[in-house]
């Protein structure tokens, strides 16, 4: 079901979701997980220093395996039946040594294009920080230099009777956010 905005938004936005029912029968071809890189790899970033980097696994190969392993249960629970797992982490430093202070945002907008373009591909793609980085670090080898920062499962939406009474309830419950009039502090009324 698409969100319920106070005013029409550009369809993609009001449609996209982060469902946990997954179809394990699925997976993307080549050109399709390429697509989902690009349109990541487009995104802006502070002085365009681009400092995200993907770790993808397919579901059955070892890269999947080991992100799956990092997820905390509940994740696990759900995010086994994805087609694809991907980690980002984050390049923490600048190349003269400096902290890049917006690393996590860069990511995020990153993260953020990826996920649109797997919707417009008729796919859903569900980010989670319940993982522990540092099992993630151990298992895929990830440089030091990089934090990950996110884990995002990505597969094809499903019946919701694959996942237990709790997670159903949450998976067709209305998506709700807070109102215009709490967020926006200056600027509704122009
Ligand atoms: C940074 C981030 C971390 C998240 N972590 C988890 C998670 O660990 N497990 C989970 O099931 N969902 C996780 N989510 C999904 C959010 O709960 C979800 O985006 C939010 O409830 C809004 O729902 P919607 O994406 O369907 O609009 C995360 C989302 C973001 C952006």
């Amino acid at each position: 079901m698409s969100a319920d905005t106070s005013v029409p938004i550009y369809p993609l936005l009001a449609e996209r979701k982060s469902p946990r029912s997954l179809d394990e029968s699925v997976t993307l071809s080549p050109d399709e997980i390429r697509a989902l890189l690009e349109a990541a790899r487009w995104a802006p970033s502070a002085n365009n220093l681009q400092p995200w980097r993907f770790f993808v696994g397919q579901r059955g190969d070892s890269v999947f395996t080991n992100i799956l392993e990092s997820l905390r249960p509940f994740n696990q629970g759900w995010a086994k039946r994805a087609s694809l797992l991907a980690l980002v982490a984050g390049v923490t430093k600048n190349e003269d040594g400096s902290e890049n202070n917006s690393y996590m945002y860069d990511c995020g907008l990153a993260v953020s294009q990826f996920t649109l373009e797997a919707h417009s591909r008729g796919y859903v793609a569900h980010q989670m920080a319940g993982f522990e980085k540092d099992v993630a670090i151990g298992k895929l080898s990830i440089a030091p230099g990089l934090i990950p920062v996110v884990v995002i499962a990505i597969g094809k939406q499903s019946g919701v009777e694959q996942l237990d009474e709790a997670t159903a309830q949450r998976e067709l419950a209305p998506r709700v956010r807070k109102p215009l009039e709490e967020i926006v502090v200056i600027g509704l009324e122009h």
